[in-house]
């Protein structure tokens, strides 16, 4: 059964950035948008696995620091495959669109500034 679990006070997170976490053996992004409000999304990218609370926020979007795929951090939904360098991306586009996946999201709750993420 999942259960809000404290991850980190709200400072750790710049506006405008992601931190990736390890909640309960579960890797996490935790983003921070614009109007400070904190979203939580799987933390490992669906092409290789890289680390997306590494990468970069741009409103809503966080961008994978390996090759550029990005996700919605609302909900998890891909955006965009694939992007760099282009022999990466060349492979990429070899899986199947069915393969490319979105990562999970996680509800979030803020408490006397403490960040809490359902897992
Ligand atoms: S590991 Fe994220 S796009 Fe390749």
């Amino acid at each position: 059964m999942s259960e809000f679990v404290p991850v980190c006070k709200v400072e750790d997170v710049p506006v405008g950035e992601a931190r990736q976490f390890k909640v309960n053996g579960t890797e996490i992004a935790l983003a921070r948008v614009q109007d400070g409000e904190c979203y939580a999304i799987g933390g490992r990218c669906t092409h290789l696995r890289a680390q997306l609370g590494k990468g970069e926020l741009e409103g809503t979007v966080l961008t994978c620091p390996w090759h550029g795929s990005q996700f919605e951090v609302t909900t998890g939904k891909l955006v965009r495959w694939v992007q760099e360098p282009l022999v990466i991306r060349i492979f990429a586009a070899l899986i199947p669109p069915f393969l490319r996946r979105g990562v999970p999201s996680y509800e979030v709750k803020v408490e006397d500034g403490q960040v809490l993420v359902k897992i």
